[in-house]
Order: structure tokens, then sequence, then C-alpha cells
């Protein structure tokens, strides 16, 4: 029976002569330190030892980096003995040629602490990683540079583009490989390919070689699938195949999928769920600890190793967050919050469900003497009184939130203008109307739209409702203008979700007679930061009027205030209340703490990390797509809600 390092150093001598690696006399140096499969007795190895590890799925792009210590020592102190992150590639490689690996993408720091906290390091580079993350982790401007990629597959373009990714990701991640004195222990290959109806086997492989050249044999190459799915489409040889899968009465019948591929060797759950996923418009996704409890003793009683998927989940900040193609306009945006229901909760703290698994963990490996932390205070501050300083679609609007405009024929996409998110303002002229109304329909629309005419507002287009026309008076003017709001890139079964208007758009003046409105403006508006903070110095003296009751009849408005937090007090985290508010972004002291919807839910506040507020003051600057409370307050709750809402009570 041929252990993994045997098959292994068999691979190397078989790359070594295809000139797939190129290996050195150092690579060759050996630390002693060996992490391993144990084909015969079913088990890791480490060191020659047998070795079984129970880890959490923590994903350091949804945490501020100044909080990752703690989590990871909360995690430490639940017994588990590993943490598992998936790395996101568009958060690394935000436009093409460009990378980053500093504050949120200083993996290093992150791997660093992890060992520095006792935790071995399961790592997920993808490069695609669903993780309802935008676009599953592959950057926006793969679709700016082709449009027909075939991501997943051998598509040359897209083989390309992983292998410049990989050479820069891969020489950092190195030196943290078990086998070369680091906590690196196993790396993923892929994600749930076993979903993806390509099924291309040719990519597989080729995507196995890409790692092996970096990672040798120093940590073991995995894959992850759901037990029932296509394995065939995954198991790659060399790769050891591991299964996922939440609550189950039939925990036997989940291992038969993990044998029929692998009939040897140690069981793994590698996403064990003791939570779930949100979409905006949903119940939260709440999961009973118990049932969590029973099926964990069962999986740990079969003598597997298992992640918990998420233990800590974090946020969605910024425009992070993913989309499922699901629903009734077959899209389902994901919320904020990515608390997940784990056993951590959004802001680190051990819930009930942290307890009862420390607990059960307790009964199979040695809980260490790290205490259990206690939940950190949270404050609410005094309402914060906020002002419209501008329009979107001013002068002064424009030219500080509008970063290029294109002229041409049909609407161009966000990847034609080479845009990651936020909105995108198409203009263009109406035709004279024959009838009073006329219907206008936007076909493909990605994904949400407010329109207008003369700048008034008309009405609001959605891809998730599967709403695509309205009707539009006469007289109201000439100016047909629709702001597009990318509401996140579809991240599961990733198929070229891109953004903006992509169809024609459609005047209808009677059944018989169609007019495609042609020769359009788009604009760029980004809601970077960067511009941001430039409108706010601009204009945050100014005031522009809104109808009084809040409602924003002329477009998107900018929102601004101040608070001041003083030198005497304590600053903790909080939630950002934002009842009474329709739709839009909001940003703290700079910073985007993503995308809020409190009418429709289920998520009503925002997390908001202590490490984002200062002594003295502060600032909070809202964009706000749709209404505002007449009274134009906001307040920071010392409370989390996240099961609130009224958008999944079912209208008969
Ligand atoms: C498997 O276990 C048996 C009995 O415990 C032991 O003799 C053998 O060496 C183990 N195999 C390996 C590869 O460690
Ligand atoms: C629409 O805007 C144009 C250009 O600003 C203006 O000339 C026209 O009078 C407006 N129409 C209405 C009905 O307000």
């Amino acid at each position: 029976m041929a252990t993994s390092r045997t098959f292994v150093d068999l691979f190397l001598l078989v790359s070594l002569a295809c000139g797939l690696g190129s290996l050195s006399a150092e690579d060759l140096q050996t630390t002693g330190r060996s992490f391993t499969i144990d084909y015969e007795n079913n088990t890791f190895l480490m060191d020659g030892v047998p070795f079984r590890y129970v880890s959490g799925s923590f994903h350091y792009f949804r945490a501020l980096p100044e909080t990752w210590r703690t989590r990871l020592r909360t995690m430490r102190a639940a017994g588990l003995n590993a943490v598992s992150t998936y790395v996101n590639w568009a958060l690394h490689n935000p436009k093409d040629g460009i990378y980053n690996f500093d504050g949120m993408a200083d993996l290093e720091k992150f791997i660093n602490l992890a060992q520095e906290e006792g935790l071995y390091v399961i790592l997920r580079p993808g490069p695609y990683i669903c993780a309802e993350i935008e676009n599953g982790g592959l950057p926006y401007w793969l679709l700016s540079k082709n449009p027909d990629m075939k991501a997943r597959t051998n598509d040359e373009s897209y083989t390309k583009e992983v292998s410049i990714w990989f050479s820069q990701l891969m020489p950092r991640i190195q030196k943290y490989l078990y086998g070369n004195g680091g906590p690196i222990i196993m790396v993923q290959v892929e994600n749930e390919y076993a979903l993806f109806s390509a099924c291309d086997k040719d990519y597989m492989n080729w995507l196995r070689d890409e790692f092996r050249k970096y990672i040798k044999d120093e940590a073991v190459l995995f894959t992850t699938d759901p037990p029932s799915s296509r394995l065939s489409c995954s198991k790659v040889e060399g790769v050891y195949a591991t299964v996922d899968f939440g609550a189950t009465n039939d925990i036997n019948g989940q291992w038969k999928g993990q044998r029929s591929v692998e009939p040897k060797g140690p069981l793994v759950n590698s996403e064990f769920y003791p939570g779930w996923l949100t979409h905006w418009g949903e119940e939260n996704q709440r999961r009973n600890a118990d049932d969590i409890v029973d099926s964990f003793k069962g999986i740990m009683q079969t003598g597997a190793n298992v992640n918990f998927y998420m233990f800590f989940g974090g946020t969605n900040f910024g425009f992070s967050a993913g989309a499922n193609a699901q629903g009734s306009g077959n899209y389902a945006a994901h919320i904020t919050s990515y608390d997940y229901d784990a056993p951590m909760d959004e802001a680190g703290d051990p819930t009930p469900k942290y307890m009862k698994i420390r607990e059960a963990v307790g009964q199979f490996l040695e809980l260490p003497s790290i205490p259990v932390p206690e939940k950190a205070p949270k404050m609410s501050l005094p309402d914060i009184q906020l002002k419209p300083i501008d329009l979107l679609l001013s002068d002064s609007g424009r030219r500080n939130l509008v970063t290029k405009t294109v002229t041409s024929d049909h609407p161009q996409s966000f990847e034609q203008l080479d845009q990651f998110s936020g909105l995108v303002i198409y203009e263009a002229e109406l035709p004279v109307f024959q009838i009073d109304p006329v219907l206008l329909t936007v076909n493909g629309l990605a994904d949400r739209a407010i329109v207008l005419v003369n700048q008034t507002f008309i009405g609001v287009l959605s891809r998730q409702n599967n709403i695509n026309s309205l009707p539009i008076n006469d007289g109201f003017g000439k100016t047909l203008q629709i702001i597009v709001e990318n509401q996140g890139r579809i991240n599961f079964a990733i198929a070229n979700d891109q953004k903006g208007i992509l169809g024609s758009v459609v005047v209808q003046e009677a059944d018989d007679s169609k007019y495609e409105i042609k020769g359009w403006e788009s604009s760029s508006v980004p809601l970077e930061s960067e511009q941001i903070m430039k409108l706010v110095e601009e204009r945050k003296d100014e005031v522009v009027e809104v109808n009084k009751r809040g409602l924003l009849l002329e477009g998107p408005t900018i929102y601004y205030g101040e608070f001041v937090i003083s030198d005497g007090d304590e600053i903790y985290d909080t939630y950002l209340d934002p009842t009474g508010w329709g739709k839009g972004v909001v940003f703290v002291n700079g910073f985007n703490l993503g995308r809020y919807w409190p009418n429709v839910g289920p998520q009503i506040t925002l997390y908001v990390p202590k490490e984002l507020l200062q002594k003295g003051t502060n600032k909070i600057t809202i964009v706000e797509y749709q209404n505002a409370p007449s009274n134009g307050r906001i307040r920071f709750t010392s409370t989390p809600q996240l099961d609130g809402g009224n958008s999944y009570v079912t209208l008969e």
C-alpha cells in the first residue's frame, strides 16, 4: 500500500521529467517535519504520528486585522486545533496587475497569528472560492478582459490569469507550509468542483499541477464536495477527496460518498455547517445548537476530522457580499452580515452554541487552559443628526462621484467601464410619445434600477423581483436616467454575472410599435471611499432640499453627520441601526460598512467594530438610494438585530 509520501515522491520525479517544477537543492532540504496521509490506518500523520483535527472556518477578509488575534484565541479556547480560511483573489488583486497584501489583505499576518495562537492552518486558495463573496472570489476584471471567459475550465484566457495570480500568492505561502516549518497542514484545490457543470478534468489536472509546483509535498492537497455530488468531476490523482455536510441523521451515508472516490484514508468533513447563509428578503437562517452538537459528536465517533463552516463568520464589509442564482428572478443577494448563526457571533463573541460545541469538542480533544473570553461590551450612542449635503445627479455630485463617462450606442456594462461595484448612471433621450403612458422595458438588468425622467423619480426595476418594465407618463421631460446598482455578483456555480444594463432598452408605444433607445451616456459611480470623502470635504456645510417626507424624488442623495466621542468615554463595538432609511451604503470615518436595506431585512443593524471609531469627531456618510426618515436621524445601538424586516411575510 503506497503512502501519500511515496506517491508524492514519485509525482515529483515525474514532474521534474516534464519540466514542471524546478527544484533547487534548498527545496530538497528537509525540516524533518511532515504532514501526510496514512491510507492503511485511515488517518493523517503529523511527523509520522496519527493526527486529527477539529477546525473552524474564519475568513480573514471578513474581520478587521486588529481583531484577528482575539477571534483566533476564542476559537482555540473552544478546543479547536486548526483554522480554515479561503483566500479571496479579488481582494488581493483588485485591478489587473495591482496587488494588495496589506491591512485586511495581510494574509501572512493572519497565518502568523494563527500559529502564535496554537492553531494549524487549512488554506483554501481556490482560486474560485464561492464563500458567498462577490463573484466567488474571482476578480471582476477577468470579465472586462474577456466577457466570454470560461472560468473554472481549461480556457487558456482563464488558466493564464490563475498562473499569474499563483506566481504572486504562492511564494508568500511556501514558508508557512508544515513541511517548511509553518502551520499550514492542508491546501484545498478548487472548491466544490463536483457541483460545477463544466466537469473539466483537464482543468482539474492542470490546477493540481499548478498547486503542486509550489506546495510540493510540504502539505496535503485536498478537494471538498458534497457527498452526493458528481465527485468524479472533482477527484484527481494525488489530491485527497473530502466531503462537506451539515447536521444529519445519516452520517455513514455521507461517508459512503467520500469512500466512493477515496476508499482508504481519513474521513473528513471539510464544511460542517453550524449555521447557514442568508439572503436579503428571507428569514435569517438559524440552526438549532443541539442538532449541531448531536451530529458533531456522531461524526467524531466515526473517527473523522471536522471543520466547522463557519466557526466565526464576520461581515461582508463594503461591496464584498455575493449573490445566488435563485428565487423568482433567479437572483438573490447576500446580506452584509456573515454572522451565519455561527458559534461565535458577528462581533466575535461566544454564543450559547459555542459553549455547547466547546463541551462536545472537550469529549474528543484536550481543551487548552485558555479561558473562554467574556462577551465584549457594546455601546449605544445618542441619535445623530444627518443632513442631505448633495444629490448624486447634481453638478457637484457628479463632479465628485462620477469617475468616467462613456458615450455609445448601447449602454456599457460595469465590466466594459472597468468598474467593480457601486452604481452606473445611464442617460439617453426618450422618443416622442404616441400614447400616454408608454411602457419602458430594460432587458438584461443587473441588478436594480432607479428610473428617473429629467431627474424626477418614476419607479424601481428589480432583477431579484423579476420586474423589468414600468410605465412612463408624457410631460416629465425627455431625459431618461436609469441608475443601476450592482447588488453583488453571483458566487455559486459562477456564470459570468456581469452588471449594469446588458440588453436593449425599449419603449413600447402600442402593441406592435417598439422603439429601441440608442445613444447612451454611461457614467461610473464606484462609490469608493476616496470619492465619498472628497465630496464630504467640499459639501459638508451645504444642505440640499429633499421632499419633506424624506422620499428621494430627485435620485440618490448623500447625507452627512458628525458625532463626538469624548476623551473620558471608552469606545466599544456598536451597531448602526438604519431603521427608517431605505436602501444604500454607509461610511463611518471613510470605511464602507456595507449595504443596508432594513425594510426588506432580515438584517437591520450593521456591525461597527470599535477600531473604526475614535475619540473626538467621527464622520458618518450615507449614500441613500430611496428614502430617508423625515427627521434625518440615525442611531448606534448596543444590540444587533438580524431577524427583522418584513419581506419574508408571505403576501396572500
Ligand atoms: C497502522 O497501524 C498498525 C497497528 O496499529 C501499525 O502496526 C502500522 O505501523 C500502522 N501503519 C502505519 C503506516 O503507520
Ligand atoms: C427637462 O430638462 C430639459 C433640459 O434641462 C429642459 O429643457 C426641459 O424643460 C425639462 N422638461 C421638463 C418637463 O421639466
